[in-house]
C-alpha cells in the first residue's frame, strides 16, 4: 500500500509551493473512508512492549487493531528507534493507504540530556540560548523517532502555587512570547522536513495558567482585558512564528471548557490568528467536558469538541467511537472533519514522512546523538546562565579556591535526580551531577552534612512526594561541621518531583524541616551561601533577612552540579534575572509585578488604602531582579519620540565593578491615562550584553505601535496618544525614571 502512497505523493518537502502540496493531501483525501478520515483525528498513548509479541488483550489489543486499520494519526509516548519503527511499520505496511503516524513526547526540556526546566531557562532572558537549547532537545528527541513535542508551554502564570509554572517562561507576557518564538524556532528550525528538526506544540490554549488558587486543572474565570494582553499574545506570537501544533486545554475558561471553545479554537486561533496548522486535545480533555459539566456523554463531547475545532483527541477514544455516528446523523458536518485532516495530513507532509516515513529511525544516529558531548556542553552553557544571584550582601560569593573550608549541608546538595526536574521522562535517574560533585571538582576542601532527609522514601512521576516532617536526626552533625568550616553551602529547596502536573501547594515555604535545619546551622555559622534548588518562586522571608548570600539554582538538569561550582567559584558571572516574581507571603500571592494601580494605592496612617494589615504588598523579590559579581551603573536616559508613534530609548550602562559581567537592561512603560486601565508597569523591551569592567554601553531600543498599544475589552488593538511614564534599568524597580508623550 504504501508503494502506491508514494507514487501519489512523489518527492515532497516543505520547500515546495504549497499548492502542490495541497493537490497531494486532496488527492490522498479523495481515497480515504470516513473512518479513515476520523483516524487521523485519533492520537493514542503506547504503553505496550512495542517490540514484543502483538497485544492480544484489552486496551492494548484495540490500540493495536485501530493501528493496523488506519485509525490512528499519531501516537504518543512511544520513543527509540526500534519501538518508532516497528509501529510505524505496521501502519505503513498493514493499514489500507499507509498514511504515517506523528510521534509525539514531552521533550520539554531536553530528551536524555537535560537543560534546566524551562522557568529556569527563562531566568536566563537569553533568547539564543533558550533557542540553542530546545534545538538540542529536538536534536536528541529526533534521533530517537519523535518527531512532534508537547512544548513549549506557553502559559503565563502568576501564581506560584501552581505545579506548573516550572513549564513556562513565568509571568510576563511580553518576555513569555519572545521566548515562545524562541522555542519554537529551536524545536522546528528553518526546515521542518529536515532530519534533525520535531514539530512544536503551542500549549495549554488557553488560560491554563490562571488555575484558580493554583490548584491545578481548576476553573479559570478572567476578563477579557487580562486574556488579550496577558494570556493570548505568547499563543498569538508563536502562530506568527510558524509553530505547527496549538494544545489546547484542560480548564474551563469563563464557563467553557477551551476543548469545546469555539471563540478560542476558531474564531480567534484559526480564523483571526490564521493558524493553518492542527488543534490536539490535552490528555482525555474531550471526555473531562463531561465532568465539567458541558457534555452529556463521550459522543456530545466529540461533537462539542470537533465543532468547536479541536482536530485531534488525545486518549478520550470520543473521536474513534465516536465521530462518525455524529457525521451520519449531521450532528458533525464532513466538512469539519476535512478540514481537520487536511491540517492533520499537511503537518506530516510538510516533516516529510510521506517520502520516508522511517527519516527519525536511524539506528547510527541515535546511538551517536544520545546524551552527545555537545549536548551536555550546551546544557551545562544554558545552566550557567539560569541562575539568579538574588542577594549576595558580604560578598561571600564568588569562593575563591584557597584553603577554606567548606560545608556542604542539604539533601538536594547530594541529590543526582531532583536536579533533573519534573518532566524527566526518558532521562536515566541519577544523572545529575550533584552539587556535592561538581564543588568538589574545584576543591578537595568540601565536607558534607546532609543535615536531614528532604523524602521518606522513594519518588516517581506519578505519586505524592513524601516529604520527612519529623526526622531531625542529622541536625546535630551538620551544626558541627558548619562550626568549624569557613563558610557553609546549604542547598535546600523542592524535590524534583514537588514541582510540574498535579503538583500544586499552598505553603511555598522550604519543604520539611529544612528552615529548621536552616535556622540551626545558622546559630552555628552565619557565613551561608544558600543555593535554593526549586521549580517555583518560594516564600523565604527568613532567609531573605538573615542569610547573606542567595543563589537562586532551580532545577538546572544534567549539568547542575558543574553549573552551579563554576557559578560559586567565580567562573561564570551570575546573570539571570527572575522571570517570576518572589512573593514574602503565601498570602500575596498571586503577586506580579505588572498590576493595576488600584484607586487607592498610597499608604495612609490608617487602614482605608489597598494593603494587607499584616505584610507588605512589596514582593520579597521582584520580577526581573537579578545581581552579579559585578555592578552596573545607569546614566544618561535619553528619550525621543519621532513620529506619531515611535519612542527612541537610550541609556548608558557601565560595569563599575571589578570583573566582567552580563547585564539584562530593561524597559518597562506605563500609560498613565487609557480608555481600559493599564498596568503600573509593562516590559516592553530587554537586551542582554556582558560588559568589562570599566567599559560603557549606550543601549537603545525603539518602541512602536506594538510595544505603546493594548487591546481593548473588545479585542481590538489600539494606541491611545497621551503620557506615558518610562523606566530603564537593571530590574522592574530599579533604573532610570522618565516620562514621553505620545
Ligand atoms: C499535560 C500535557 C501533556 C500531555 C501528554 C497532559 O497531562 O497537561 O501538557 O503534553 O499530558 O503527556
Amino acid at each position: 500500500m504504501w508503494t502506491m502512497l508514494l507514487l501519489i505523493s512523489g518527492a515532497c518537502s516543505n520547500l515546495e509551493p504549497p499548492n502542490e502540496m495541497n493537490t497531494k493531501i486532496n488527492d490522498l483525501m479523495d481515497q480515504m473512508t470516513l473512518e479513515e478520515k476520523i483516524g487521523q483525528m485519533n492520537l493514542y498513548n503506547g504503553f505496550w512492549e512495542v517490540t514484543g509479541p502483538a497485544p492480544e488483550e484489552g486496551d492494548a489489543a484495540n490500540k493495536y487493531k485501530h493501528l493496523k486499520q488506519g485509525q490512528v494519526g499519531a501516537m504518543l509516548n512511544i520513543h527509540g528507534v526500534e519501538n518508532v519503527r516497528k509501529l510505524q511499520e505496521l501502519v505503513v505496511n498493514e493499514s489500507r493507504l499507509g498514511i504515517p503516524l506523528l510521534f509525539g513526547y514531552d521533550v520539554i526540556h531536553g530528551y536524555k540530556t537535560l537543560a534546566p526546566i524551562p522557568l529556569a531557562e527563562a531566568a536566563s532572558w537569553d533568547l539564543e540560548a533558550i533557542e540553542k537549547s530546545s534545538r538540542i532537545a529536538a536534536i536528541e528527541a529526533s534521533s530517537v523517532g519523535i518527531n512532534w513535542t508537547f512544548a513549549p508551554m506557553v502559559d503565563i502564570s502568576r501564581d506560584a502555587r501552581w505545579g506548573r509554572v516550572m513549564e513556562g517562561g513565568g509571568e510576563d507576557p511580553y518576555l513569555g512570547s519572545r521566548i515562545a518564538i524562541a522555542r519554537v524556532k529551536g524545536f522546528q528550525g528553518e526546515d521542518l522536513s529536515a532530519v534533525n528538526t520535531i514539530v512544536a506544540c503551542a500549549k495549554h490554549f488557553a488560560g491554563y495558567g490562571f488555575a484558580e488558587a493554583g490548584r491545578d486543572y481548576n476553573t479559570v474565570d478572567i476578563g477579557t482585558s487580562t486574556l488579550y494582553n496577558i494570556v493570548f499574545p505568547p499563543f498569538q506570537a508563536a502562530v506568527d512564528h510558524g509553530v505547527r501544533t496549538i494544545m489546547n486545554s484542560f480548564n474551563i475558561l469563563n464557563g467553557v471548557p477551551a476543548t469545546g471553545d469555539t471563540f478560542l479554537q476558531r474564531d480567534l486561533l484559526k480564523q483571526r490568528w490564521g493558524f493553518d496548522g492542527f488543534v490536539v486535545s490535552d490528555w482525555g480533555s474531550t471526555g473531562e467536558m463531561i465532568n465539567h459539566g458541558f457534555a452529556r456523554d463521550a459522543s456530545h463531547a466529540a461533537e462539542l469538541a470537533a465543532n468547536s475545532g479541536s482536530d485531534m483527541d488525545m486518549e478520550s477514544y470520543a473521536y474513534v467511537n465516536h465521530l462518525k455516528a455524529l457525521v451520519d446523523s449531521g450532528k458533525v458536518d464532513i466538512a469539519t472533519i476535512d478540514n481537520a485532516v487536511e491540517r492533520i495530513l499537511k503537518v506530516k507532509f510538510e516533516l516529510g514522512l510521506f517520502d520516508d516515513p522511517y527519516k527519525y529511525c536511524d539506528p547510527e544516529r541515535e546511538k551517536e546523538l544520545i546524551y552527545h558531548k555537545d549536548h551536555q556542553n550546551a546544557v551545562l552553557d544554558m545552566a550557567k546562565r539560569s541562575m539568579v544571584l538574588l542577594k549576595n550582601e558580604t560578598n561571600l560569593l564568588p569562593l575563591s579556591r584557597g584553603q577554606q573550608k567548606i560545608a556542604v549541608i542539604g539533601a538536594l546538595a547530594n541529590d543526582k535526580n531532583s536536579p533533573l526536574g519534573s518532566w524527566r521522562l526518558s532521562s536515566d535517574d541519577n544523572t545529575a551531577v550533584s552539587v556535592l560533585e561538581g564543588l568538589k571538582s574545584y576543591t578537595d576542601q568540601v565536607t558534607y552534612a546532609k543535615g536531614a532527609d528532604l523524602v521518606t522514601a522513594e519518588t516517581t512521576f506519578i505519586n505524592e512526594v513524601p516529604i520527612n516532617e519529623t526526622d531531625k536526626s542529622g541536625f546535630r552533625d551538620a551544626v558541627k561541621l558548619a562550626r568549624k568550616s569557613n563558610v557553609v553551602v546549604m542547598v535546600l529547596g523542592e524535590h524534583g518531583y514537588q514541582s510540574g502536573e498535579g503538583r500544586s501547594r499552598t505553603q511555598l515555604d522550604l519543604p520539611g524541616v529544612q528552615q529548621e535545619l536552616l535556622e540551626a546551622v545558622y546559630e552555628a555559622n552565619k557565613n551561608i551561601i544558600l543555593i535554593l534548588m526549586n521549580g517555583r518562586p518560594l516564600a523565604i522571608p527568613w532567609a531573605a533577612e538573615h542569610v547573606p548570600t542567595i543563589l537562586e539554582s532551580w532545577h538546572l538538569g544534567s549539568q547542575s552540579g558543574n553549573a552551579i561550582a563554576e557559578v560559586l567559584f567565580g567562573e561564570y558571572n551570575p546573570s539571570g534575572k527572575l522571570p517570576m516574581t518572589f512573593p514574602r507571603s503565601v498570602g500575596q500571592v498571586p503577586i506580579f509585578y505588572n498590576h493595576y494601580n488600584t484607586g487607592r494605592p498610597d499608604g495612609l496612617d490608617i487602614v482605608f488604602w489597598s494593603h494587607y494589615m499584616d505584610e507588605s504588598n512589596a514582593p520579597l523579590y521582584p520580577f526581573g531582579h537579578g545581581l552579579s559579581y559585578t555592578t552596573f551603573d545607569y546614566t544618561n536616559l535619553s528619550v525621543e519620540v519621532s513620529g506619531a508613534s515611535k519612542v527612541n530609548v537610550k541609556v548608558t550602562v557601565t560595569n563599575s565593578g571589578q570583573m566582567a559581567g552580563e547585564e539584562v537592561t530593561q524597559v518597562y512603560i506605563r500609560d498613565v491615562v487609557a480608555s481600559v486601565v493599564r498596568p503600573v508597569k509593562e516590559l516592553k523591551g530587554f537586551k542582554k550584553f556582558s560588559l568589562e569592567p570599566g567599559q560603557s554601553r549606550i543601549v537603545e531600543f525603539q518602541l512602536t505601535e506594538k510595544e505603546l498599544g493594548f487591546y481593548d475589552n473588545k479585542g481590538n488593538f489600539k494606541v491611545e496618544p497621551g503620557k506615558f511614564e518610562i523606566l530603564v534599568g537593571t530590574s522592574s524597580v530599579e533604573g532610570l525614571s522618565g516620562e514621553f508623550e505620545i
